[in-house]
């Protein structure tokens, strides 16, 4: 988000937000109401404020509704609001679904704004040939973010952000720390300091590029692969047994359920209250074990 409000106004990296704000129209972020909270902390720490980001609701599976992410761009600009960026998630947290990258592509490029892909927990699908179609149109992103820890067995954490462009990191992150970040060194252009927002970190694509050497291609594929069989095995057997009922359409790895209590089985969905007797089960943390 930072990279595409440098884009968007180059000066934000020189001036506050709330000079800024009195001179220019606000600028507004887009991601979808089932995203991950950590868009609503980048709008609080960029300056923008919360008011800046407008959540788009979502289909029955989770996924952003693209008509209605072009009716909120279009509503920002008859406001006199500048529309900047717009997050789209490949793996929800909570459903696991993935976003329409290919209809939100199209939009960003009509209204000129940076694609960013939150693919931190499904991004791994693009090794897998059998699982990448998920995340068509997810090359067509400004920036696609990848948490290589959560699917692929590499020890946490191993996170990374890929650009499209890499050239804009540098006007964005670098802060003339030339005691330690030398342009005229020996391999300078290895030297990740001024391209990023953090200092000292540990080296985490060392573990992304040991894991992938060592395991190979294939295995990486198969551990993916693997996950998606064993959550339609789960959602089968959950499926087939009254004690359980599923709490949303399966999608990716994640399975959403409820433990069904003796009372309601077997469940009926169409009971005004059903739900209001399902919720509080999962928070209980004592009670005779369930059966
Ligand atoms: C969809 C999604 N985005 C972002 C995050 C957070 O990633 P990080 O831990 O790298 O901040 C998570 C969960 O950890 C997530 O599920």
């Amino acid at each position: 988000m930072h990279l595409a409000r440098a884009r968007s106004d180059p000066d934000a990296l020189e001036s506050s937000p709330s000079f800024l704000a009195a001179h220019k129209p606000p600028l507004i972020a887009f991601t979808s109401a089932h995203s991950h909270y950590s868009l609503k902390k980048s709008v609080v720490l960029l300056g923008l404020g919360r008011r800046a980001l407008r959540l788009v609701p979502c289909d029955d599976h989770g996924r952003m509704r693209p008509k209605t992410l072009a009716a909120l761009i279009h509503e920002a600009i008859d406001a006199g609001q500048r529309p900047f960026f717009v997050n789209a998630t490949a793996g929800t947290t909570v459903l696991g679904a993935f976003d329409p990258f290919l209809e939100i592509a199209d939009l960003c490029a009509q209204h000129g704004l940076w694609l960013h892909i939150d693919g931190t927990f499904g991004a791994s699908a693009l090794l897998s040939p059998s699982q990448r179609w998920r995340l068509d149109g997810a090359a067509r992103a400004d920036s696609l973010s990848w948490n290589l820890h959560k699917m692929l067995g590499i020890t946490q954490h191993c996170a990374a952000l890929l650009v499209r462009r890499p050239g804009q990191l540098r006007p964005a992150f670098a802060a003339s720390a030339d005691y330690l970040f030398q342009p005229d060194k020996p391999h300078a252009e290895l030297d990740s300091g001024d391209l990023t927002f953090q200092c000292a970190r540990r080296n985490d694509v060392f573990k992304a590029w040991f894991c992938w050497k060592a395991r190979g291609e294939a295995a990486l594929a198969a551990r993916v692969d693997h996950g998606v069989e064993l959550a339609a095995l789960a959602a089968r057997r959950i499926e087939s047994d009254p004690r359980f009922a599923l709490a949303a359409p399966p999608s990716w790895v994640n399975v959403c359920f409820w433990w069904v209590p003796p009372h309601l089985r077997p469940l009926d969905r169409t009971h005004p209250e059903f739900h209001a007797h399902l919720h509080p089960i999962a928070p209980r943390d004592q009670g005779p074990p369930l059966g």
